[in-house]
């Protein structure tokens, strides 16, 4: 008899567990998200910062939930947290670009920009400023969505455990233990040290600037910084 019960509890669970992905499956498909939306959505919030998000609200601050790779990959703390972090830029010059830069050439060798140890300086500045040539692109798509995506909708991207993302962002993580990776396409990535190898590092880095990506990543991206 309680065999029986456990069995039919068993049975619940899985098909409601089910039920809630197809849910979350068919409010993915209803608002036009791709397939690779667990890619798209990991590498545009994989390295956010506060200052990133007040992009989108300026408003932010830490108390955010957007999962992103830890900056302090040497510790023995989790590759990923559940959090983007403040990032406070060195004083000295007067704006962004070599703030940034400084605040990037100080820390190199010291591993906390939350890259892993294998980029160079170049291969480092290359990539922040990249990523924030991305959520800069992204500010008038994450304006201009219409309709705005739903409550329902956005449950379910802000549900990262269970939807692929966090999973996604945590491919990110270990794959810096032993390279660059500046897509999720795992293949071989040269070294950037010159021409030839920044036509292969320039497309790369485009490869999630296309319309379906961009349209992911903005609408989980309104789903995570309206209510700050
Ligand atoms: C993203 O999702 C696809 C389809 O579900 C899966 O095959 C792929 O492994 C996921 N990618 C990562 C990096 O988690």
């Amino acid at each position: 008899m309680h065999y029986l019960l456990l069995v039919l509890i068993g049975v619940y669970a899985v098909n409601g567990a089910t039920l809630l992905g197809n849910r979350c499956q068919a409010e993915f498909r209803k608002a036009h998200l791709s397939k690779n939306l667990n890619v798209s959505v990991a590498h545009t919030i994989h390295s956010l910062t506060v200052p990133a998000l007040r992009l989108f609200n300026p408003r932010a601050t830490v108390d955010n939930h957007i999962p992103t790779v830890n900056q302090n990959l040497h510790g023995t703390g989790p590759k990923v947290v559940m959090y983007a972090p403040d990032e406070i830029l060195p004083t000295g010059y007067y704006g962004f670009t070599m703030q940034m830069i400084d605040k990037i050439l100080s820390m190199i060798g010291k591993q906390d920009d939350g890259l892993g140890p294998h980029w160079s300086a170049v291969e480092r500045i290359a990539h922040k400023f990249h990523m924030w040539d991305l959520w800069a692109r992204l500010q008038p798509e994450v304006e201009k969505l219409n309709p705005k995506p739903s409550e329902k909708l956005c449950a379910c991207l802000l549900d990262t455990e269970k939807n692929g993302i966090l999973e996604a962002v945590q491919w990110i993580a270990n794959h810096y233990e032993s390279g660059t990776p500046i897509t999720l396409l795992d293949r071989p990535i040269p070294k950037l040290v010159d021409a030839k190898a920044w036509d292969f590092w320039k497309n790369d880095l485009l490869h999630y600037y296309d319309a379906e990506s961009l349209h992911d990543a903005a609408t989980y991206l309104h789903c995570a910084t309206k209510d700050f």
